[in-house]
């Protein structure tokens, strides 16, 4: 299985463009040791080099298609590697590349939970807007039973149902399956990914399911429980906006893995100090092991 982290910052990307915390600022000014990233997506194949699996649709879709070129095989004059599209929740960031996708020559497969499809029919309905386009060929998530995506049967998938919140422009009111974490498994090698950009707390049972994956790839959002705050940026904390900040928690529940599995960070907010690669908190995660996501990282598993 190959995974390309096509974007790992959170919403807003990194620098976003309206903000001058000493983060965006620094790196806009290039007087920081950090890299930009662009909103949060990533994609996952199995053995056909030529069907990936695109999980989430970012903003900058348009800009990480170009960067990642195995994504544009060139079979046809209008052709893609993508071949069916997950979504894990129907925020702006995981959504909004939907519509740049529109020019597709097929409807997309797409797969997601009722709840993320109300969302995206209801409150912002761009899939009624793509059926005027490419059309969507909508695939239904149930959390808890496995899936398998077309013309990658060598992969399973499993969606779990992980605390969070429903966009702040949704409707509904708060369910479960608004947010959802992912497992991938390559039945070949029984090789197992764990996917979460969002959770806002983890448990046991969740904790079980990334023990039992050899790669975890969680929600690195915040630093700390008040950053926003604390910058002044905004009143929310990192548990309003449904993330576990890694002084909140995630730091120890990954301390706690079994020492082989590889933990990687992703969907960092531009605020937070781990994307400075000479910062101690960035320190801290190496002495132990726990790596930041950056675009353009592979991860093979
Ligand atoms: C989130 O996951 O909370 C988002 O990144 C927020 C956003 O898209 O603005
Ligand atoms: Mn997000
Ligand atoms: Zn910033």
């Amino acid at each position: 299985m190959h995974i390309r982290i096509l974007g790992a910052a959170a919403g807003g990307g990194f620098p976003q463009w309206n903000c001058n915390c000493p983060n965006c600022g620094g790196v806009r000014r290039e007087e920081l040791d950090a890299r930009p990233r662009t909103q949060s997506s990533i994609a996952i194949r199995g053995a056909d080099e030529t069907a990936w699996t695109l999980v989430n649709a970012s903003p900058d879709i348009l800009a990480q298609l170009q960067a990642n070129p195995q994504l544009q095989p060139g079979r046809a004059y209008r052709d893609t590697g993508i071949r069916n599209i997950v979504l894990t929740d129907s925020q702006i960031d995981h959504t909004t590349g939907l519509l740049m996708l529109r020019e597709a020559t097929r409807p997309w497969p797409l797969w997601c939970t009722d709840n993320a499809f109300a969302d995206l029919t209801i409150s912002n309905p761009i899939l009624q807007v793509l059926q005027r386009y490419c059309g969507i060929d909508r695939q239904r998530i149930v959390t808890g039973e496995w899936f398998t995506v077309e013309g990658s049967d060598d992969l399973r998938w499993q969606a779990i149902a992980l605390p969070g919140r429903p966009p702040p422009y949704s409707t509904r009111a708060p369910a479960l399956g608004d947010v959802i974490g992912l497992i991938v498994e390559d039945v070949r090698t029984e090789a197992r990914l764990c996917y979460a950009p969002g959770v806002a707390n983890i448990d046991s049972w969740l904790f079980e399911l990334m023990s039992s994956a050899q790669c975890v790839l969680v929600d690195g959002t915040f630093w700390t429980d008040d950053e926003l705050v604390r910058l002044g940026v905004s009143h929310k904390r990192a548990a309003d906006m449904g993330h576990l900040s890694q002084t909140g928690g995630m730091i120890t529940w990954l301390d706690r893995l079994p020492a082989t599995t590889r933990r990687v960070l992703i969907h960092i907010n531009n605020t937070n100090p781990i994307l400075v690669e000479d910062s101690p908190e960035r320190a801290l995660l190496s002495e132990r092991r726990i790596e930041v996501a950056y675009d353009g990282m592979e991860i093979v598993l």
